[in-house]
């Protein structure tokens, strides 16, 4: 049995699908505080399977050890947490709260259930500002913003922790840029508020729903003045973590691997796909550059793809294709 904390997020939601059509056993955690209840419904629509739900705070002792008596979890992908990096540099002890004392929580828990291995949603923000791209897993990390601190401090924990017990399999996944949705249209990103992200943002103007996209800069060293980042389907992503998964069902370590496509597209071309994926006008404008976005941000994939068998499969088309789809009729 699989333990999906925010396994009703956008992520989580895709992978809870791609674990059920694998047969695999799961359980979502989840406290709602980014996501909707109605996901269950539509899990269960894409997939046949409705996947057992806890509504409960990874900061809940006593939720987080019910959940644990009541099942025998023999894995936890560990999704949830709060991802808004602006928010977090102003409220940082929100972030050290929910994300930081949320996993110790989990872990406390983990190791009092003799649950010994965990898949964590890192990020290629771990990075900080890189100086050479592509991003290798070795690369130097740093941190730009308290929420990029919340993950490293987390790998970090984890680390300390295989070092004292290599009983745990752990694997680290550095997302880079997730987009697109579930090819069905019901499950996708839809986060509460402004978004923080291109892709809801570039979906909310073409909705009618906001006037313009913000441009941060076109005066980058890039092919088009604005900043390039390495996207992907979210499809994709969720298929990295059936592999994680797969990894350490039979081996022990420690792993770290990019979740990247390895190619990186501007923000004027991501808005050019998506207008002729979709055959929408999305207005935009240019604003200036914002505080620690750096010019250029690709992964390399090499490692994932030898020693995980992972490789995106997904274009920038059909994440165009694909948010739209979603976003459209929510
Ligand atoms: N989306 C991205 O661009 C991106 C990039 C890199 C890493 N990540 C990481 O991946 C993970 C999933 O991201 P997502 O995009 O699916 O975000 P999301 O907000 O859609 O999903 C996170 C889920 O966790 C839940 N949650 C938050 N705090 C919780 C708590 N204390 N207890 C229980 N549930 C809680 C939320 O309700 C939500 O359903 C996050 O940890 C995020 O930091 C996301």
């Amino acid at each position: 049995m699989i333990l999906i904390t925010g396994g009703t997020g956008y992520i989580g939601s895709h992978t809870v699908v791609k674990l059920l059509e694998q047969s695999e056993d799961v359980i979502i955690l989840d406290n709602l505080s980014n996501s909707k209840k109605d996901v269950l419904n539509n899990i269960k629509t894409i997939t046949g399977r409705h996947p057992e739900f806890y509504q409960a705070d990874i900061r809940d002792n006593s939720a987080v050890d019910k959940v644990f008596e009541e099942n025998t979890i023999d894995c936890v992908i560990h999704f949830a947490g709060l991802k808004a990096v602006g928010e977090s540099v102003r409220k940082p002890l929100k972030y050290f709260n929910n994300n930081v004392a949320g996993a110790i929580n989990l872990l406390m828990a983990m190791e009092k259930y003799n649950c010994r291995k965990i898949i964590f949603s890192s990020s290629a923000t771990v990075y900080g500002i890189a100086e050479t791209m592509p991003l290798d897993e070795n690369s130097p990390l740093g941190v730009t913003n308290p929420y990029g601190r919340t993950k490293l401090i987390i790998e970090d924990m984890l680390r300390d922790l295989y070092t004292s017990d290599n009983r745990v399999s752990i694997v680290l996944l550095r997302y880079f840029n997730p987009l697109g949705a579930h090819k069905s249209g019901l499950i996708g990103e839809n986060p509460k508020g402004i978004p923080n992200n291109l892709m809801p943002y570039i979906c909310k103007v073409a909705k009618g729903e906001l006037p313009y996209l913000n441009v941060f800069g076109n005066d980058y060293d890039t092919l088009d003045g604005t900043g390039v980042r390495d996207y992907i389907h979210v499809e994709d992503l969720a298929a990295g973590h059936v592999k994680a998964y797969g990894k350490i069902k039979s081996n022990r370590g420690l792993y770290i691997y990019n979740l990247g496509t390895g190619t990186g597209y501007s923000v004027l071309q991501v808005i050019d796909a998506f207008e002729k994926a979709n055959n929408v006008k999305i207005n935009y404008r240019i604003a200036p550059r914002r505080t620690g976005d750096v010019a250029i941000v690709y992964a390399d994939t090499q490692k994932s793809e030898s020693e995980l068998g992972f490789k995106a499969e997904y274009s920038i088309d059909d994440m165009c294709r694909d948010s739209w789809n979603f976003y459209r009729n929510v």
